[in-house]
């Protein structure tokens, strides 16, 4: 089948996307985060929607505007989104988990605000599932994209968790450089594929690389299709 640059639709395809951080609550004015913007995950979405997919957006407490036609569900902790995408994994396509899930939570959750007293306070911490690789595990006719966030070893930690969770792609991004990470416009990022197709973008907007990022999965789907 030919197969040109330009994007190729994403139409009669469920995708599910996951976007932003989760926030993991100790009482009823605490509760641990991350950074993340979730800008990605919505450019993944807004992108997804323009390709003409049924396009669904998983989000952590983020404040941004919901891309047009996307149909969006707000989530708040790991084990939120845990449930919300599990329940629409069998239905979906195209997965594509950017989400900064937490990977622990308090283990104890006061009703009450917690008074202090003196000296320090030791806060005991369990997992929360971690979502891609269980979707990893279940995986069948679904193509299953996660990120990995990295200060050190990009490539080295990016490839064991493609395999490890049994992915199909990876996008790798060292959120140590100048101008990656959580909360910026921007991004440089390696992407790989579990068949060894690797492409390394440069600096680029979250738009950008969203266009990126679905232009090698909509060519991976319709591969498979053919
Ligand atoms: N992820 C997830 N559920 C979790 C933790 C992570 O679904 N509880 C997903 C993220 O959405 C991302 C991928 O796993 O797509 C990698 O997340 P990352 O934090 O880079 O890796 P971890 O597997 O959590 O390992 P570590 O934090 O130790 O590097
Ligand atoms: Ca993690």
């Amino acid at each position: 089948q030919h197969q040109s640059t330009q994007s190729l639709s994403l139409s009669g395809k469920r995708v599910l996307i996951t976007a932003g951080p989760t926030r993991e609550k100790i009482d009823p004015v605490r509760y641990f985060t991350n950074p993340s913007s979730g800008k990605m995950g919505f450019a993944l979405a807004r992108q997804a929607a323009a390709l003409g997919a049924d396009t669904t957006l998983i989000a952590g407490p983020v404040d941004l505007d919901t891309p047009r036609g996307v149909n969006r569900v707000d989530v708040v902790t790991a084990q939120d989104m845990y449930e919300q995408v599990l329940s629409r994994y069998d239905a979906s396509d195209l997965v594509i988990k950017s989400a900064a899930v937490a990977d622990y939570r308090p283990k104890q959750v006061f009703d009450q605000k917690m008074k202090k007293s003196p000296g320090d306070y030791t806060v005991e911490m369990e997992r929360t599932h971690d979502i891609l690789q269980e979707l990893g595990e279940r995986k069948r006719h679904q193509y299953l994209i996660g990120f990995a966030a990295e200060t050190q070893d990009l490539e080295y930690y990016g490839e064991q968790k493609l395999v490890k969770k049994n992915l199909d792609a990876i996008v790798m991004n060292n959120i140590a450089e100048q101008g990656s990470g959580f909360s910026t416009d921007t991004n440089a990022s390696v992407y790989l594929a579990k068949d060894g197709k690797r492409v390394d973008w440069p600096l680029m907007s979250k738009d950008e690389l969203a266009a990126n990022i679905l232009q090698m999965a909509s060519e991976a789907l319709v591969g498979e299709e053919s």
